[in-house]
Order: structure tokens, then C-alpha cells, then sequence
């Protein structure tokens, strides 16, 4: 297998974006990428989406960005994965370039989801349709099970619930792609709607316009092109039984621990190693159950974990310096390779006001459904 770098990455803003379609958003990702990298062709193309039909009508996603970046006799492939679909476009990209199949590869997410009414229905097409879907269990209704549950095992609270999404808004106001650039307090959250007690809006990610894509090439050609090379040195994936029901334990996210453990062996790191990490925050409660399992808590402890500070912007570990999914806006096809855009920038030194310390390895968690599937990468500075 080869070595694999990221030599671009661009991204659309994320919010209610009226004006553009799905394919500009895509293009306009894929152009800022192409540029931050220096390249002007490509030998393949992925784009990660969940449901394009269901949002905007529109299938055969491959072959329209191709089209629409001007390239489109290439090889180009859309990957679905739910919420995963980007980190998984990003994984069978790295795969391509890996295995010698192509050298320059463009990777990408996308997804256009305010115009329409109902996004929620579209949403919960990627639970179980016969056993959650139907009887009205949305993915709101299910993050709230699991934060009861979470709650009354591990005695995780309201207010730590809470200030997940604090930390995230607080961090979203320094980047100006994010959806929400509001700071907001504690009591926002709690008096803020409730959606499914024990969330309330401002526990949930938002319906979200946008795109955002990675130019990758082999490690030894990274040179040749203008992009401040990073390498990706793990790369795990894995999947769960999709409903709730028939997982064994509920406060425990079984996928996102295993595509975190082969990870972790591929790239030879342990979660104390990670200097900055961008993961899964739909619900504020998945952010505390996804940081037990990465390792940078004890079962049970990612309440407490994030009441101590260490995964703030200038904590031990910092986690979602984008905003995350919460404030920097959930386009569900673009998100996982939006969190591979930050961990890039945040290693190259490029994150502007949202910086952390001098980072060499940074790990980027993405994941589908109620936990159904996840995705995650190491990177690691050249
Ligand atoms: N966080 C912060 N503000 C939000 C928000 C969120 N998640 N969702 C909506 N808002 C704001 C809107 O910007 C709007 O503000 P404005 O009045 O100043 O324009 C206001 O709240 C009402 O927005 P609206 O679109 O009417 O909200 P809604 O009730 O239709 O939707 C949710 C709110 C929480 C139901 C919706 O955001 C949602 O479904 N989120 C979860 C998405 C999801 O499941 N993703 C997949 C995860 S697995």
C-alpha cells in the first residue's frame, strides 16, 4: 500500500444557502480544494451523499459533479453512508490512491437539505423504517433515549448535556463558515424548545446547505503541488445493528469504538496521542458517548469530561474546533469531509482564530444513523 497525503481542501459556508443548488455547492468545494492543492486534473472522483433524491430530486451524483467540474470522462462514484457518507467517500478515496489505482484524487461530500419542508422524514429514512422509522422514533427521539439512558447510568446531567453545545457554539463564532456564530450559555440550552426531552434545539445540529472536498495524492508525489502536504496514517471503519433495540447496551456506541480501535492500530497511536479531534456531535449527547469511546474518557465519563475544560478550544484535547455539527451546520453528505478539512488546517497551522496549540495528530470521527455506522481517521503533520 502506498502512503496517502491530503494536499487540498475547500469548502462551501454552511447554512440555509437559497441561492446555490446541489451542484454548485459541490463544484464550489471542489474548486476551492483543487486550488488550495495547486492541481488542475483529477483521475477520479467520490462524492459522499446521504439522500439527494429525498432532498432535491436529483440521483446520479457521480457523474453530474464530474460533469459540473469539467472533467467528466473520469471515473466518479457517490458513496452513501447516511450521515457517514463523507467520511466514507474520504476512506474509499484514500483506499484508490493507496492501493495504485490513481494518483490524484478528488473526495467530496455534499447535501442540500432546506428545500425541503420535511427534512426530518428524509432524515429518519436512515433509522429502521419498519421498527423506528414508522412508529415515530426520528433521530431526535432516539439521541433522547440514549441521553436518558446515559443519564441515569452513569449520572450524566442536564447541564453537562449542555455545555457540549456551549463549547461548540463558542467555538463556531471563530469560524466564518459556520452556520451559527453565536455564543450561547447554559441556560439557553435549557430554556431554549424542547425537541425530545431531554434535547432541546440547541442539543441538536441544524438542517444545513453545503459542501466539501480533499484533493488526494500519494505522499511521494505530494511535492510536486503547491498544497501543504498532510498525511493520513489510520484509516477504520465499522457498523452496528441499525436499530437501537437490538444493541445489547445503548449508552455504548459499538461502531464508533471499533472503527476508532483499527484506527488506532493502522496508525500505531493511542487516543493520549490525538492533539485534536473533530467528531460526531449531532445530538449533544453523542459528543460525550463518542469521546468514551475514542478514549479520551472512561466509560461513563464524558460528562464530566467536558465539565473539566480539556476538551475546550485551549483544553488538554481539544474537540470540534470547527463548531462542530452543532454549530458549524450538519449538510450530512459534506460533514465528514468538512471535519477532515479542519483537522488539516488545524495541522497545517492555517485555522486562524480557532488554532490550537502546535498540533501534529489529529483524528476526524464521522458517523451514520443512530451509530449504525462510523468512520474514522488519523492524520498526522509531514
Ligand atoms: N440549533 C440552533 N438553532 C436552530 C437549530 C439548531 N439545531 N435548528 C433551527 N434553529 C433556528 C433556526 O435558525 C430558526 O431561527 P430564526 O427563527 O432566527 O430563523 C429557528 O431556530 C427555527 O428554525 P426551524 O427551521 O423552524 O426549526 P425546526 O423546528 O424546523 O427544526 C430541529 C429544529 C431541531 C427539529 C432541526 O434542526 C433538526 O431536525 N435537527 C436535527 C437534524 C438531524 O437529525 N440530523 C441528523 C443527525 S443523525
Amino acid at each position: 500500500m502506498r502512503e496517502v497525503a491530503v494536499i487540498g481542501v475547500g469548502n462551501t459556508p454552511f447554512g440555509e444557502l437559497w441561492e446555490k443548488s446541489i451542484r454548485d455547492l459541490y463544484v464550489e468545494a471542489a474548486l476551492k480544494a483543487l486550488d488550495d492543492a495547486g492541481v488542475d486534473r483529477v483521475d477520479a472522483l467520490y462524492v459522499g451523499a446521504m439522500s439527494s433524491g429525498m432532498f432535491v430530486d436529483q440521483e446520479h451524483l457521480g457523474a453530474l459533479m464530474a460533469d459540473y467540474i469539467g472533467n467528466y470522462h473520469i471515473p466518479a462514484v457517490r458513496v452513501e453512508s447516511a450521515c457517514a457518507s463523507g467520511g466514507l467517500a474520504f476512506r474509499q478515496g484514500y483506499m484508490e490512491v493507496a492501493s495504485g489505482m490513481s494518483d490524484i484524487v478528488l473526495v467530496g461530500g455534499v447535501e442540500k437539505m432546506t428545500d425541503i419542508e420535511d427534512a426530518t422524514f428524509a432524515l429518519a429514512s436512515a433509522a429502521d423504517q419498519d421498527n423506528e422509522s414508522y412508529f415515530g422514533a426520528t433521530f431526535p427521539a432516539l439521541y433522547a433515549m440514549i441521553a436518558r439512558a446515559h443519564m441515569h447510568k452513569y449520572g450524566t446531567t442536564r447541564d453537562q448535556l449542555a455545555m457540549v453545545s456551549v463549547k461548540n457554539h463558542k467555538n463556531g463564532a471563530l469560524n466564518p463558515d459556520a452556520q451559527f456564530r453565536l455564543p450561547i450559555t447554559i441556560e439557553t440550552v435549557k430554556k431554549s424548545m424542547i425537541v425530545a426531552d431531554p434535547l432541546n434545539i440547541l442539543d441538536c445540529s441544524p438542517v444545513t446547505d453545503g459542501g466539501a472536498c480533499a484533493i488526494l495524492c500519494p505522499l511521494d508525489m505530494a511535492s510536486k503541488f503547491k498544497g501543504k502536504p498532510v498525511k493520513i496514517i489510520g484509516s477504520g471503519a465499522a457498523t452496528d445493528s441499525i436499530a437501537l433495540h437490538s444493541r445489547e447496551d445503548i449508552t455504548a456506541l459499538k461502531a464508533v469504538r471499533l472503527s476508532a480501535e483499527r484506527a488506532y492500530q493502522m496508525a500505531g497511536k493511542k487516543p493520549s496521542d490525538i492533539d485534536v479531534a473533530e467528531v460526531h456531535d449531532c445530538f449533544t449527547i453523542a459528543e460525550i458517548v463518542i469521546t468514551e469511546e475514542l478514549g479520551f474518557a472512561e466509560r461513563g465519563k464524558g460528562g464530566p469530561l467536558v465539565e473539566s475544560g480539556k476538551t475546550a478550544l485551549d483544553g488538554e484535547i481539544p474537540v470540534n474546533t470547527s463548531g462542530g455539527l452543532k454549530a458549524k451546520g450538519h449538510p450530512v453528505g459534506a460533514t465528514g469531509i468538512a471535519q477532515i478539512a479542519e483537522i488539516v488546517r488545524q495541522l497545517r497551522g492555517e485555522a486562524g482564530k480557532r488554532q490550537v496549540n502546535n498540533p501534529k495528530v489529529g483524528l476526524a470521527q464521522n458517523m451514520g444513523g443512530s451509530g449504525a455506522s462510523s468512520i474514522t481517521h488519523i492524520l498526522e503533520v509531514v
